[in-house]
């Protein structure tokens, strides 16, 4: 069969489509024929051998992916590598059915992106009824990317007043048609001074965190009481920083999020698509791609990403 190789873990260049033997299916896994597959930050990663637990190259790459089983039915999944070939064997658990309404496209670009975002809100205590009169603030860094994209679908549905930023006025447009209140460019503006304002000092009840560095300790400045820096990514390549004062300051915390690690625990995972799918059946929820490419461009579109140019997902086309 046809797969994209990662062939050294050297960055996108190292990428090649190659012949290679289809995968043997083991207990539990089911085989899909796989159509589209969703581009992640963390396949970005893993050609550069950043992601934790990248086996030696050669690998097949990517992690989620829409296809067909041999039943016909078509399902929509996530895996740590080996997605983006013609065909994947997948962990039962880790497919869910694609909706009647999506293309295989969209199915590509759901699961990684909503249940993060989705898991993120669960973790800071916002996907439960609140109090009267109380309105929960979010701060979402990358707001118009695959996780920002779909945590501020989940985050109108929640009724949740949100902040986001991007580097590009373009991009914030695109978001604030989604539905997100509050647009930052950090390029021209400081996030931190913007939400001190907005919010008369008070600050939000969470950050969605996934640059890493110093934006770790600034995110911890942004916090309302009590509130929680969602800890999910590192895309500046560097160790988060803590700001201990501002953590004592509001009894602030910072929180880990890795999909990964949430993905097999069948009592987390249920509940979320339980939800999830309930706003699907709904048209409450649309997934935002911003290109598809053909899976023989598989380069530009990991470097698009590399370059932060991206408008939500990126696709390619598979099968
Ligand atoms: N923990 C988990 O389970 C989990 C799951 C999914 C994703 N993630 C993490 O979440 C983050 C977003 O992932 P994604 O796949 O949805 O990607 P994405 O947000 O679609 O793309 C990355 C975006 O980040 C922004 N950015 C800011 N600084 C950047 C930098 N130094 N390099 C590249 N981009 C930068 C860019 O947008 P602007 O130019 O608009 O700022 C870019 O478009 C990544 O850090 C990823 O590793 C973690």
């Amino acid at each position: 069969m046809k797969a994209l190789m990662i062939t050294s873990l050297t960055g996108p260049d190292a990428l090649a489509i190659q012949e290679v033997p289809e995968p043997a299916q083991k207990s539990g896994q089911r085989m899909v024929r796989v159509k589209a597959g969703g581009l992640n930050f963390a396949d970005l990663m893993t050609t550069k051998g950043g992601y934790p637990g990248t086996p030696p190259a050669p690998l097949i790459a990517g992690r989620e992916f829409s296809g067909v089983e041999e039943t016909g039915g078509r399902v929509m999944g996530y895996t740590q590598w080996a997605a983006f070939a013609d065909k994947t064997a997948a962990t039962s658990n880790m497919l869910w059915p694609v909706p009647e309404h999506w293309s295989d496209e969209q199915a590509a670009a759901f699961p990684v992106n909503y249940f993060t975002a989705y898991l993120g809100y669960w973790q800071a205590g916002m996907t439960e009824p609140r109090a009267p009169g109380r309105q929960y603030r979010v701060l979402i860094h990358a707001v118009a990317g695959g996780v920002g994209t779909a945590a501020v679908q989940i985050g109108n549905l929640l009724g949740i007043d949100m902040y986001g930023t991007s580097s590009s006025d373009e991009k914030l447009a695109r978001v604030k048609a989604l539905g997100l209140q509050h647009g930052i460019n950090y390029k021209r503006n400081d996030y931190e001074e913007v939400v001190k304002n907005f919010t008369r000092g008070e600050g939000v009840d969470a950050v969605f965190e996934m640059l890493g560095g110093e934006h770790t300790a600034k995110s911890l400045r942004c916090l309302r009481d009590f509130g929680r820096v969602i800890q999910y990514g590192t895309a500046t390549g560097k160790s988060p920083k803590l700001d201990l004062r501002a953590m004592y300051a509001k009894s602030g915390s910072v929180q880990g999020l890795w999909l990964t690690y949430l993905a097999p625990k069948r009592e987390i995972m249920e509940p979320a698509w339980q939800q999830l799918s309930q706003w699907i059946s709904q048209r409450k929820l649309t997934p935002q791609i911003g290109q598809v490419f053909p899976l023989e461009r598989a380069v530009e579109a990991y470097k698009l990403l590399e370059d932060g140019k991206n408008y939500g997902k990126l696709v390619l086309k598979i099968g």
